[in-house]
């Protein structure tokens, strides 16, 4: 099967943070920024995988700095690596005021998307990746290194359960 390039699938989302996003001091909920990461993850990759996605873990989600009402919030979202039927996708979030134009990294995400069939069952064979930039490929050796550190803690969680 042909690779298809990451800057095929890249996904942006852009959303005005109102007031329901928010606590009363004025602070976007943490659980918020994280439906948004999610979608659009789920973005990229299904335009990578052309076919439906479910969530199958959230690796890592940071949260560097708050996220204020008013503020525009931009999630950039890459297929940084695929294997069988899961596919991990980074998210950058960036908060921008949008009265000063002050743009600010508040979260980093790192999602793991299964490409399934109608019956939600892992469908194997996606499109292997191209990452053609060094950054694309420094992001797909650090998302391998993430599944492999991955496998080897449940391999170790399942001997301690089972010994
Ligand atoms: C994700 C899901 C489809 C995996 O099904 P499964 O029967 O465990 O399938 P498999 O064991 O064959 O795993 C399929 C792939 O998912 C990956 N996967 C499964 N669980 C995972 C986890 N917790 N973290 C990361 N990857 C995971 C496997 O590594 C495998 O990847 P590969 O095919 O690229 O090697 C299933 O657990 C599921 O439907 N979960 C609920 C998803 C959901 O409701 N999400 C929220 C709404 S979208």
């Amino acid at each position: 099967m042909e690779p298809r390039a990451v800057s095929e699938s890249r996904a942006v989302l852009v959303q005005w943070m109102g007031p329901s996003d928010a606590n009363a001091a004025g602070f976007v909920h943490g659980g918020t920024v994280m439906k948004l990461c999610d979608e659009a993850a789920a973005a990229a990759a299904i335009r990578h995988a052309r076919s439906r996605v479910v969530t199958a873990a959230v690796d890592r989600m940071t949260f560097l700095q708050p996220v204020h009402v008013g503020d525009l919030l931009t999630l950039q979202a890459s297929v940084n690596a695929v294997w069988r039927s899961s596919m991990e996708v980074g998210v950058r979030v960036q908060s921008e005021n949008p009265a000063s134009g002050r743009v600010r990294h508040t979260n980093s995400a790192y999602i793991t998307m299964v490409a399934v069939d109608a019956d939600g069952r892992p469908v194997g064979g996606i499109p292997p990746l191209r990452a053609e930039t060094a950054d694309e490929q420094r992001r797909e050796r650090e998302a391998q290194t993430r599944r492999r550190n991955r496998l080897a803690e449940r391999d170790e969680l399942q001997r301690g359960r089972s010994a």
